[in-house]
């Protein structure tokens, strides 16, 4: 494996060479966030491969970010670093399971959350992301929503959305899912004067506990402008490194111990050379599947 500085230098030289750009998700390796053109959360990220002028993206995320970038840009190139970079949650949901639950609800829209496969994206009336979930749910002219694959995200824009019934599915984010109330609890002992932030992909027992639910864009944009010093960060770690590398003057703590996403921590910075060099792996996307999803996707960025 090569040297940290000559890699980064390789990477600079390759993008160069190739017209190339790095978007890379706020979860991901400190070396990785530090090589980015560009880092975000699932919404940033979204609108950055359609407005981006390069017609080669390096994803450092998970699959399903992928993806959606191939989707809203479909003549740009899109490698992936690691084709085992996935997300538990998308996965727990499948195409019959939303068919099931349009035919529970008939006339009810879905919306679907970005993490989740193309296919169940293309069923879809409207996307959203852990950002802008509540406004798309508050827009929707409809009163009944389907709304999956995250429950915990569903009963977050429920309870932001009360006059509106949501018909939610059973998925979750394990990493999310680890972060307990009493954890969160305990940590208020241990910095009093600590304002809890949280991901709505945690349970709705933490975010009652929270004083605020953000994406995690969201979280640094809060970080930053507010005049608080402490935080405690209810999400997956790589975010707490990159708040603490923009907010050297402020202390940032995980809910107890530090939870860590496997799939988003795949990607090194040897895997985004070889991604870059030997432009691997490429995002494809069936066209009937990607045109449908693509409407899903782009009535979801007309909605901010
Ligand atoms: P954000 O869109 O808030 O970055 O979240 C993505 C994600 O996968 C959270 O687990
Ligand atoms: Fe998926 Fe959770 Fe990892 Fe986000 S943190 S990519 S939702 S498994």
């Amino acid at each position: 494996m090569a040297e940290r500085t000559e890699l980064n230098r390789e990477i600079a030289r390759l993008k160069k060479s190739k017209n190339a750009v790095i978007l890379a998700h706020n979860y991901q390796l400190e070396d990785v966030q530090l090589v980015a053109d560009f880092l975000g959360d699932s919404l940033e990220l979204s609108r950055k491969a359609v407005e981006l002028t390069q017609s080669l993206i390096v994803f450092a995320g998970v699959k399903f970010m992928a993806e959606t970038a191939k989707i809203l840009s479909p003549e740009k190139k899109v490698l992936l670093p690691r084709l085992d970079a996935g997300c538990p949650m998308a996965d727990m949901i499948m195409v019959d399971d939303v068919r099931e639950m349009k035919k529970q609800h008939p006339g009810a829209p879905l919306v679907t959350y970005v993490n989740s496969p193309v296919e169940i994206k293309a069923e879809s009336d409207v996307c959203c992301t852990s950002a802008n979930a509540v406004q798309v749910v508050t827009n929707i002219p409809a009163k009944e929503i389907i709304f999956v694959p995250d429950k915990n995200l569903g009963k977050y824009v429920q309870k932001m959305v009360p006059d509106k019934t949501l018909f939610l599915f059973e998925g979750f984010c394990y990493v999310h899912m680890r972060i307990t109330s009493d954890e969160i609890v305990e940590m208020r002992q241990r910095h009093p004067q600590a304002k809890v932030i949280v991901h709505p992909e945690v349970s709705p027992e933490v975010t009652m506990v929270a004083d605020e639910v953000l994406s995690t864009s969201g979280m640094l944009k809060y970080v930053a402008r507010t005049g608080h010093r402490e935080f405690i960060v209810a999400t997956e770690q790589g975010l707490l490194e990159r708040m603490k590398r923009e907010n050297p003057g402020k202390a940032f703590y995980p809910a107890l111990t530090p939870k860590i996403c496997s799939n988003m921590k795949r990607t090194t910075l040897q895997d985004v050379f070889d991604s870059l060099n030997e432009e691997k792996y490429e995002i494809t996307v069936d066209p009937l599947v990607g045109n449908n999803a693509r409407q899903a996707l782009q009535k979801m960025l007309e909605f901010n």
